[in-house]
């Protein structure tokens, strides 16, 4: 009988209730699961005209609803234990809450991952231990390596086959600044298909920080934690303190092989892991020997260099105050600025609104911003890229970046193999391309690299190596930009599938 009839047979004489076990085409969900709409006192202090509070409404409602369980301020999860005797004196790297299963029906995460997620210690950039969250995506099965080199690796079981997963430390970029805006909640995991996604299917756990302040808003004293934005060493200890932490709380799970990698604000964190495992080396002992290497992906290595200066230097500014107690806001930022910052703390907005709102086309930057220390303070001791690091380094980069431009990353990467000519720094340059599709572009390239190290094969090019990259066709034939997201499917009746996907 031919393939197909023999389904159709088979079908037939299937028992009547087995077809309501058939996914059915259904209307997909597009309703917000937020109705936030802003008072009259919130539209005054921020001179909110009725174009810009309409939009942002609706750009907070949507924001709103990527958020699973209602986000980290409404899901129990993100509540801290009580401090008992045996976790204090607290020490960073420690676990405090697990959760083994969490439930993805509120996820837009693929089939077949599973996902986790724990409570940890970590250190602000000034060295109180603090709580934070992370979340842990789990593929099937974990990856193999067929090279001889791994088969007596301790990974192996009786069977042959992999009973830990290799991890690789996914550093976010931004999502935000305030505690709701933390990438475990977040429907899509906040970078979907461009990591994530694609790193848990090629058979990495992938374990991810929400960078302090993000996730859990305050400590155990009620105090605020506030997200020190671009503070790269402070976020570099989130993962690796965070890293520990997911050791163990999962041992028979989790091999000790890990790469670092991370875009944007998260490239800058991958390069400042690189760069903490360098300088902190008793620190991290535990760690060192199963790092492989680190991608630092469009990374943020001159916080002030980007184009939008206005907004850095808001959300820069909104939490510097906890590094610089002398700093005030009002000193680079009109009172329209920090009237509009401070209704952005208010109501814990995200990145997406928090853009609209700060870049609506009014003056928000005081002219004379520059004037304080506290930029350049800050711009030695958060950026990333300009102190020795730990090898091997892989730094993708898009020519058309248009929040971490080209011309930056390029100096970054130059400086330092000639501060480093003895260190393994491969740059990847793609042009053409733009900040997060630069993710996409690569997507073959890094996960070979990430393969390579973690089966222990020799670079292919070692010490500074610059690699150029081409699109196959002419570059105005692409799509330059995401032009649609990952979505949730809602409940599982809102879902639309063909009934052959199940
Ligand atoms: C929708 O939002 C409500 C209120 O914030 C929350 O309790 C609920 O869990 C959300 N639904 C899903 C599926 O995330
Ligand atoms: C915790 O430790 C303190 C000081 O060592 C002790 O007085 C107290 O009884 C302990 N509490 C518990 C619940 O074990
Ligand atoms: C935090 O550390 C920085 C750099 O060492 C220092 O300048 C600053 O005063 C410290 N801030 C606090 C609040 O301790």
């Amino acid at each position: 009988m031919p393939f197909k009839a023999a389904l159709l047979a088979s079908f037939l004489v299937l028992p009547s209730g087995t077809w309501a076990q058939l996914a059915r085409n259904a209307v997909y969900r597009t309703d917000f699961n937020s109705s936030f709409k802003f008072s009259d006192s919130q539209i005054q202090a921020a001179r909110l005209d009725s174009a810009l509070t309409t939009s942002l409404e609706n750009n907070i409602n949507f924001d709103r609803s990527q958020l699973a369980f209602g986000g980290s301020r409404e899901d129990d999860f993100y509540t801290l234990p009580p401090l008992s005797n045996e976790t204090s004196p607290l020490q960073p790297g420690q676990v405090l809450k697990v959760q083994a299963f969490t439930d993805q029906t509120a996820y837009s995460t693929p089939p077949n991952t599973a996902l986790s997620r724990i409570i940890y210690t970590t250190t602000n950039f000034n060295g109180t231990v603090i709580p934070a969250s992370a979340f842990i995506l789990w593929p099937y099965t974990p990856r193999q390596f067929g090279s001889p080199l791994h088969s007596a690796h301790s990974n192996r079981g009786k069977s042959d086959v992999a009973k830990k997963a290799p991890v690789v430390v996914w550093a976010h970029g931004t999502s935000g600044f305030f505690a709701p805006q933390n990438p475990s909640s977040h429907r899509a995991l906040w970078y979907d298909d461009s990591a994530p996604f694609p790193l848990a299917e090629a058979g990495y756990a992938v374990f991810a920080p929400d960078f302090a302040g993000l996730g859990i808003g305050n400590s155990w004293d009620g105090s605020e934690i506030p997200h020190q934005y671009h503070a790269s060493p402070a976020t570099a200890h989130d993962s690796l303190y965070g890293l520990r932490a997911a050791l163990a709380a999962f041992p028979e799970k989790l091999s000790r092989d890990f790469v670092a990698m991370g875009h944007s604000q998260g490239g800058g964190v991958a390069w400042g892991i690189a760069e903490v495992l360098a300088e902190e080396k008793d620190e991290f002992a535990d760690l060192l020997p199963g790092y492989k290497g680190a991608i630092a992906a469009s990374p943020t290595t001159d916080v002030f260099g980007t184009p939008e200066r206005s907004f850095i230097v808001a959300v820069v500014g909104q939490g510097l105050h906890s590094i610089f107690s002398s700093f005030d806001l009002s000193q680079w930022l009109t009172p329209l600025g920090v009237a509009r910052v401070k209704l952005a703390r208010d109501l814990e907005l995200g990145v997406g609104p928090m853009i609209e709102l700060l870049l609506s086309g009014e003056d928000i930057l005081r002219s004379d911003w520059t004037e304080t220390w506290f930029a350049d303070a800050f711009s030695k001791l958060g950026n990333a890229g300009h102190k020795d690091f730990k090898g091997p380094l892989l730094v993708l980069q898009g020519t058309e970046d248009s929040y971490v431009p080209y011309s930056i990353t390029t100096k970054t990467v130059e400086d330092s193999w000639r501060r480093h000519p003895d260190h393994d720094l491969e740059y990847v340059v793609s042009q053409g391309v733009g900040h997060v599709p630069d993710l996409r572009a690569t997507k073959s390239i890094w996960l070979r690299w990430i393969d390579d190290r973690l089966a222990g094969k020799p670079l292919e090019k070692r010490g500074s190596v610059r690699t150029d990259l081409e699109s196959l066709l002419p570059i105005e034939q692409y799509l330059s930009y995401d032009n649609t997201f990952q979505a949730w499917g809602g409940l599982p009746q809102y879902q639309y599938q063909v009934p052959l996907a199940v």
